[in-house]
């Protein structure tokens, strides 16, 4: 099986002009590494799901960036990028990502933000780490314990857009009366959530400041995108946070706020579910979680010590130790299925260096005894589940130097073939090193 990749793989490039980047695990898979390197064939980049919980780091010539809400495809010159309607945005986070990439030289004129786009206000913070702080450690006898959210507003956020009655969208930051209006409101529903009274005021002047700084980017993306498309430019779609913490086919409760996969690109950006050309699924060489849920595949001691410290395991956003673990190729087949993806990118295979075994979790072992090889998208349920593991060989030799898939030692290689059986797509890309020359671009 070695070696099968190079030679036959042909999944691997872009195909036509509307590309997807999607995480198939719990996020950090390391979208960000492959959103800047495929910008340069993108002439638009589109984020259309999630807010500042996401956080998207790229190097690129030694200098590190990390980068929340504004899509990484920013760095690229010239690439249009754009903030969807999906997006939940905040206008504090989003100044200072603006100042900080203007005073390292970066353009960011090409940057648009959908006048849909919910926008995040101070008291969704508050509210998310008032919800969190009541369950954290469950009350009593409840089964219930926190999410571990980012506290980044963005559940409230989200709630309020499907309550519709308060929310504020960033074509309101545009219109004073109506602005005022619904902080006021706004503040009345939250009043009793967070036991005061929120200073309208304040809010109101914060948010019209934050309307001046943000006009000449505010406008309607949707037709924008579509004459993108219709141009025959290329656009990539910028998936955040990842497929396992999906609101409707992730691990709920311990979820986010969005749909993170190709389908919250239909309602997130306003494009039809069939325009997607290829969908790119970006997964590590094993597994990582941040915050509350089950990970089957979950490790401790020694080994998940390795694989943290390896793989600089601390959120970009939060800047917590993220939770580690082995590949769960289970969990992998239904972020394919569910997703459409058309070809792999495995991220941070270094990392596993140094290991004697590698194991891969192949199915599932239930709390009723059977076996399964499908994914059990529920938190409590998947909790009961315990990994039925493949040992596979491990390689010793780093391998952040080699440039081509020959160059690899053969049990990384049996690895990688692995993991393409199993999953059923094929691989494109295999990174070995933060730096954009650290990859690998199979039958390039
Ligand atoms: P929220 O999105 O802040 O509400 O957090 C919900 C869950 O998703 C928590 O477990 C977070 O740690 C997790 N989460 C949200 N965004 C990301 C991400 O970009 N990477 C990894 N975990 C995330």
């Amino acid at each position: 099986m070695a070696g099968t990749m190079g030679s036959s793989n042909s999944g691997h490039k872009t195909k036509g002009n509307a590309t997807a980047v999607i995480g198939m695990q719990w996020g950090d898979e390391g979208k960000g590494k492959l959103v800047d390197l495929l910008s340069a064939e993108h002439d638009v980049v589109v984020r259309y799901n999630g807010g500042a919980n996401a956080g998207h780091s790229v190097v690129i010539a030694g200098q590190r960036y990390a980068l929340h809400l504004i899509p990484a495809g920013i760095l690229s010159k010239g690439t249009l990028a754009v903030i969807g309607n999906g997006v939940v945005l905040d206008p504090d986070t989003l100044l200072k990502e603006l100042d900080t990439l203007q005073s390292r030289g970066v353009d960011t004129s090409n940057l648009v933000i959908s006048a849909n786009a919910h926008v995040v206000m101070p008291y969704h913070k508050d509210e998310d780490a008032a919800r969190e702080d009541t369950l954290k450690g469950g009350a009593g006898e409840s089964p219930l314990t926190e999410i571990g959210t980012t506290r980044r507003g963005i559940g409230p956020a989200y709630a309020d857009k499907v309550q519709r009655a308060a929310a504020v969208r960033a074509r309101d930051l545009l219109r004073p009366e109506l602005l005022r209006a619904r902080i006021a409101q706004a503040c009345r529903f939250k009043a009793p959530i967070l036991g005061k009274q929120p200073d309208v005021e304040a809010m109101v002047a914060t948010a019209t400041q934050w309307g001046q700084r943000l006009a000449p980017m505010i406008r309607e993306t949707t037709y924008l995108v579509h004459d993108q498309l219709r141009a025959g430019k290329r656009v990539m779609f910028e998936g955040a946070n990842g497929t396992l913490l999906d609101v409707d086919h992730g691990t709920f409760p311990y979820v986010t706020g969005s749909n993170t996969g190709t389908a919250g690109i239909a309602t997130g950006a306003g494009v039809p579910p069939t325009i997607l050309t290829s969908a790119i699924g970006v997964m590590k060489a094993y597994s990582s979680r941040v915050g509350s849920g089950p990970m089957p595949t979950e490790l401790s001691g020694d080994t998940a010590h390795r694989i943290r410290e390896r793989g600089r395991e601390y959120g970009t956003t939060t800047g917590r130790p993220r939770r580690v673990g082995w590949l769960d190729v289970v969990a992998l087949r239904y972020a394919a299925m569910l997703n459409g993806i058309t070809s792999l990118s495995v991220m941070l295979l270094d990392v596993l260096a140094g290991f004697d075994t590698i194991k891969v979790c192949t199915a599932y072992q239930l709390a009723d005894g059977s076996t399964t090889d499908r994914f059990v998208a529920d938190g409590p349920e998947l909790a009961g589940a315990k990994p039925v593991y493949t040992d596979l060989p491990g390689f010793m030799d780093e391998i952040g130097a080699a440039r081509s898939l020959a160059a690899l030692p053969k049990p990384a290689r049996a690895y990688l073939d692995f993991i393409q059986e199993k999953v059923g797509v094929s691989i494109g890309f295999v990174s070995i090193g933060p730096d954009r020359e650290q990859t690998i671009i199979v039958g390039a």
